[in-house]
Order: C-alpha cells, then sequence, then structure tokens
C-alpha cells in the first residue's frame, strides 16, 4: 500500500477527535449516543512499504482506539466483504478491549456494506433508544460505496457526518471508456438503465451527465441536494508529479444553525497537506530511520 495512506488516515483520526470532543460535549445534556460506521474497514492497520515497511493504525483502529477516553463512540459498526479482513479486525478488537478502559461495543458484518446498511441503520434505532449521531466513513477504494447508500442513510437519520474518499483519477480513467461505449452513446438523460454500471452506481449519475474535469462537482453537488450542505475537502497525492495519483477526502455534514464549528480544522489539514504526496512522507519515514541520508 501507497504512504498516501498516512495523509488518508491523519484525516480520519483528526476528524474523529474533532467530532468526538464536540459531541460529547451534547451527549450528556441531550441523552445522545454517538456510532461510528466503517463501511469498508479493512483488518485495522495499515501497510506501508519501501525502506522500512511499516504498519500505521487503519480507520477501524483509530475510531477504536478512541475507547481509550471520556470522548468514544457509543458504539462501532465495522463491514468488510473479505473474510480474511474481517477475522483478523476482530482478533485485534478483541485485543484492544483487554487493555482499554472503557469496554468496546462494536459489531463486525459480514456483507456487501450497500447492503448491509439496512441492518446497522436499524440496530443504531435500537441502540440509540432516542437520540443519536453517527460519523460514517466511505474509504473507497473503488466504486464502493453506491450514491444510493448515502442517499439512504441521510434519509434515515439527517445526524449523519460523512467521510468519504472519493477515487478521482480512477473515476476518470472509467468514465473515459464508458462513454465510447454504445449503451452510454445511446443513453438518455430520461431513461438511463442503460448506464446501470458501478460507474453510474457510485456516483448517482450516468457519465453521459458530466464533463470530465467536473467529476467531483457534480458529485458535491449531488451530496447538497440530498442535505449534506456544508463540504469541505482534502486532497490526498500519492507520487511525486500531479496526476499519478489523487483521491479527494469529503467531509459532508449538515448545515446546523451554529455552522459547523469543527469544519475549521479542515481548512488547517487541507493548508498542511497541499504540497505533500505519499512519496514526501516516505521519504520524512527513511530519513527518521536511517535509510536516506537527504531529503529529496
Ligand atoms: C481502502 S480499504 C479500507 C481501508 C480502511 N478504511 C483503513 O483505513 O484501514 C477498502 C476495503 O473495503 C472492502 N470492500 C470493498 N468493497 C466493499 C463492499 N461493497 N462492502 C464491504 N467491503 C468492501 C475491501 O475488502 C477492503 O478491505
Amino acid at each position: 500500500m501507497g504512504w498516501w495512506r498516512i495523509i488518508k488516515e491523519c484525516v480520519i483520526s483528526q476528524y474523529i477527535g474533532a467530532y468526538l470532543n464536540i459531541l460529547n460535549a451534547q451527549r450528556q445534556k441531550k441523552n445522545m449516543k454517538l456510532f461510528f460506521a466503517d463501511l469498508l474497514s479493512s483488518n485495522g492497520l495499515c501497510e506501508v512499504k519501501g525502506g522500512h515497511d511499516t504498519f500505521f493504525p487503519g480507520s477501524s483502529l483509530l475510531a477504536a482506539l478512541r475507547n481509550e477516553g471520556p470522548n468514544h463512540f457509543d458504539k462501532l459498526y465495522f463491514c468488510d466483504l473479505k473474510k480474511e479482513n474481517r477475522d483478523i479486525l476482530k482478533t485485534r478488537l478483541e485485543n484492544l478491549d483487554n487493555i482499554l478502559p472503557n469496554k468496546l461495543n462494536y459489531e463486525i458484518y459480514n456483507a456487501d456494506s450497500n447492503l448491509a446498511i439496512d441492518d446497522i441503520l436499524i440496530d443504531m434505532r435500537k441502540e440509540s433508544g432516542g437520540f443519536h449521531n453517527a460519523l460514517i466513513l466511505a474509504d473507497n477504494q473503488g466504486f464502493d460505496i453506491q450514491f444510493y447508500t448515502l442517499q439512504k442513510i441521510q434519509n434515515t437519520h439527517k445526524y449523519t457526518d460523512f467521510i468519504i474518499n472519493l477515487p478521482i483519477i480512477p473515476l476518470e480513467r472509467q468514465m473515459g471508456s464508458l462513454k465510447k461505449n454504445p449503451s452510454c452513446i445511446n443513453c438518455s438523460p430520461d431513461d438511463i438503465s442503460l448506464c446501470d454500471n458501478a460507474w453510474t452506481r457510485f456516483i448517482g449519475m450516468p457519465p453521459c451527465l458530466i464533463k470530465k474535469n467536473q467529476i467531483a462537482e457534480n458529485y458535491i453537488n449531488n451530496l447538497k441536494k440530498i442535505g449534506k450542505e456544508h463540504i469541505e475537502h482534502v486532497d490526498v497525492k500519492g507520487g511525486r508529479s500531479a496526476g499519478i495519483f489523487h483521491y479527494l477526502m469529503l467531509i459532508a455534514v449538515r448545515d446546523t444553525k451554529s455552522g459547523a464549528a469543527w469544519m475549521t480544522l479542515l481548512n488547517r489539514l487541507r493548508e498542511r497537506f497541499t504540497n505533500i504526496t505519499g512519496d514526501k512522507i516516505k521519504e520524512l519515514f527513511n530519513t527518521f530511520f536511517g535509510n536516506q541520508k537527504t531529503l529529496i
């Protein structure tokens, strides 16, 4: 896995921290529960290679580790298609549970998250016993979490924040080949049934309605239309030069009367990561551990 993942995990970790800090203050006043759903959870650690092969906590462990202190989630929901990932994550969570002061309350789902989401939402209602807020992470590697799934979450419960990883370069590439496809050429905006493919289900719109350089813009507008009015982004870049690898981490929240105070954190994160690529992080690490004598 590329070193760019460290940038992504930093953003996730910082946002989880800010989210819990702010909502924990309201938790007791409003008798409110806080939930975290990692819809593409993997196994809890991410391994980066090159120079020193190193393991970092992935999103699921980053959220679970918050059980160390008072600001933690009341329940964590994980889901991954791969049995191996689920089994490893289960062992890691059990080990963590033995050392953390607060007992972990979690469930690992064995299904496509686009289907498991129904059960997750039902369980959240059952567990909340009243009012709850949820942070939903869709750390897409490919076109994994469909737009319809996000819409369903939003329609079921508006008090959710989304963190979504938008894989810009794979989306642009795939769009190019889809647009040459006869079913796309013959598609009409009034009947998009010919465009029923993974790309369309992911973006929530067929490629024929979108210009190539406006994929992110359209996706963001669609999120706004379903009620996530406030959206910030942080660029995550891989290689040394622009265009080699590019993900967009979107943080989408609904507008509140007081505004989303913690969104200002994202401006700071964006500034911090604008000129940092995954390769730069690898160089810094290898320099720190002595594999590389100078910073390039
Ligand atoms: C990018 S990794 C997630 C990394 C993780 N969030 C982290 O920070 O360590 C994506 C994971 O999603 C799983 N996956 C892909 N599509 C899925 C789906 N539709 N439902 C559930 N899991 C899925 C893959 O098996 C893979 O482990």
